[in-house]
């Protein structure tokens, strides 16, 4: 193939763009994505303070925006994401206990009804694992609700989207480490007690280097039962083409991942400002880290 979406489907995955609703207007944006990806995630658009501002009202006006391009387009959706500590509205973050409980459970059913059919994979939960050498947790209001708000999340989005991929993402998780380990483990229980999960999206924002067990850790997973799913590539550095390939080869090595997406189309699009981590320059040419990802799909 000659774009990245194209070449990835000849391997049957796909390659996405995260896509923020504000910059569509962007001719050169625009233009990239509809020639390059085949996959788009809302960068901030689909989280939980712009999906529901105030309580029990939904706002899917930038969020429809981003689908109904992407649809239109014949390209995949990845949902991001149902629940996570940060990007909460206000009053979510003011409350505790069963009301949150509640309220969390209702956002995950009403935002995965209302896109039903139409997302390829929901990140059901986002960065719940605590950093460091613990493999627990994330304190959160959300983990304070109880140990169970995981697998409560993943069965009220299956039961709003049983058509959907359920995935639980996070970052940190390149390697086999503490981290990912703790994530493999609820997993593995997941798999072990019928609790609805389909993937594990591993953000993947790197630094000029990728452990060299990446692709060991993708596999772990995947032997698991689940697809696994690179889900915000962006990496800094002057190695940045060579690690772009190397995760690229990673995944194409790993029959159940299933699919790229990069955090952003230009350096200028990317929340890593100064850092030009991705695959295009603020002009819109494609820098070498494209050139490696195209050559290893
Ligand atoms: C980032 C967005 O790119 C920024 O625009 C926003 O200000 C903060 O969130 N992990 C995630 C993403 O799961 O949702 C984050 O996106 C980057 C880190």
């Amino acid at each position: 193939g000659t774009t990245l979406g194209a070449s990835a489907a000849e391997k049957g995955r796909y390659f996405g763009a995260a896509v923020a609703a504000g910059r569509m207007g962007d001719n050169t944006y625009l233009t990239i994505l509809n020639r390059e990806f085949n996959s788009v995630t809302a960068e901030n658009e689909m989280k939980w303070d712009a999906t529901e501002p105030q309580q029990g009202r939904f706002s899917y006006t930038n969020a429809d925006r981003i689908v109904n391009h992407a649809r239109s387009r014949g390209m995949s959706v990845r949902g991001h994401t149902l629940l996570w500590h940060a990007q909460q509205p206000g009053w979510a973050q003011g409350m505790s206990g069963s009301a949150l409980r509640n309220a969390a459970m209702n956002h995950v059913t009403q935002v995965a009804s209302y896109y039903r059919g139409r997302i390829h994979s929901w990140d059901v939960v986002n960065e719940a694992f605590a950093d460091g050498s613990g493999g627990g947790r994330r304190d959160s209001n959300l983990q304070r609700t109880g140990n169970d708000w995981i697998e409560a999340a993943f069965r009220a989005a299956d039961a709003a989207d049983p058509g959907a991929k359920l995935c639980y993402n996070d970052y940190n998780t390149d390697g086999i480490n503490a981290k990912s380990t703790g994530i493999y483990n609820m997993v593995r229980d997941f798999k072990a007690r019928g609790v609805p999960i389909d993937c594990v999206g591993f953000q993947s924002h790197l630094s000029n280097s990728v452990p060299g067990d990446y692709q060991a850790n993708l596999q772990r997973f995947a032997d698991l039962g689940v697809d696994v799913q690179i889900t915000e590539l962006d990496i800094s550095g002057s190695n940045q083409a060579a690690v772009y390939g190397t995760v690229t080869r990673a995944c194409l090595a790993v029959a159940r991942c299933t699919g790229i997406t990069v955090w952003g189309i230009r350096d200028t699009d990317s929340w890593r400002t100064g850092q030009n981590p991705l695959l295009f320059d603020g002009n819109g040419n494609k820098k070498p880290a494209y050139d490696a990802v195209l050559n290893a799909l």
